[in-house]
């Protein structure tokens, strides 16, 4: 361990004094770094993972912080149907569904009678734990929800499992407009990077600052996607919480 560890203390003067000065400096400063490193290597994953989104909002999504804000996510709800337009034939796909409550607001404020909405879920919760939420949270016992309207669409599963079947309802004649409610880093990078195919669509983010912002973060390095955001609110940490956007390729 000792020889390697010398084995990068190369000092440069020609000096013998100097020389001598210079490589108990370095000797100072590389043992300085590895103590640090040591140090780093002691911290626990879910530590950086669950920083990394407040550097990212700071860092990398920086242009979060000119969008409109609205207060409650119904109104970013309403924004976002006004944007792609309330007569709009859409494909609005929601990745997290529980018991219903987002996908029959967006059924209400779509007026299109040819607009499809598909809510996916698991049903059974979540298939990981999330946070401080355990696994099964927002189990519904695989009960799917009830929504008069005939548009609506479910697929129950593990998105994991069922992507193929979900893709068959995204209708690219349409406005696409897909609703990331998972909250797990795992299923929304999964989704991410199967959406790819698709050149551009809106997206609205209910856990922005968490995982949601790390997968995008991961996603859009792999992909060379980018994002135009449009709206947000507010989440207790005074940083974004739901934000819609749209999701499009730089080159494609
Ligand atoms: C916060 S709840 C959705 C709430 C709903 N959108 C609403 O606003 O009423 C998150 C849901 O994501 C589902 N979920 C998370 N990861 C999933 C996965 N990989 N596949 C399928 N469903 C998943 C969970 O079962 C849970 O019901």
């Amino acid at each position: 361990m000792i020889k390697n560890f010398l084995k990068y203390i190369k000092p440069k003067s020609k000096n013998k004094f100097f020389f001598i000065i210079e490589f108990f400096i370095l000797i100072l400063v590389n043992f300085i770094k590895l103590i640090i490193k040591k140090i780093f290597t002691l911290i626990p994953i879910r530590i950086y993972e669950n920083l990394l989104p407040y550097s990212l909002n700071y860092y990398h999504f920086d242009k979060l912080k000119l969008i409109k804000i609205f207060k409650t996510r119904e109104e970013l709800w309403h924004s976002a149907i006004e944007k792609i337009g309330v007569e709009k034939k859409i494909s609005f796909i929601e990745f997290g569904t529980f018991e219903g409550y987002s996908i029959k607001k967006f059924t209400e404020l779509n007026k299109n009678p040819d607009s499809i909405f598909v809510g996916c879920d698991t049903f059974i919760g979540l298939p990981e734990r999330w946070n401080k939420m355990p696994k099964g949270m927002w189990n519904v016992d695989g009960k799917l929800p009830i929504i008069d309207d005939k548009r609506v669409e479910f697929i129950k599963g593990k998105f994991q499992n069922t992507y193929s079947e979900i893709e068959k309802n995204i209708n690219t004649k349409n406005e696409l407009l897909f609703h990331f409610d998972a909250d797990l880093y795992s299923a929304t990078l999964f989704l991410l990077t199967k959406l790819d195919k698709f050149k551009e669509y809106y997206a609205i983010f209910d856990e922005f600052t968490g995982h949601e912002s790390r997968a995008i973060y991961n996603y859009c390095q792999s992909y060379d996607a980018d994002i135009e955001f449009y709206g947000k609110t507010i989440g207790y940490s005074n940083t974004p919480h739901r934000v819609f956007c749209k999701i499009k390729h730089k080159y494609k």
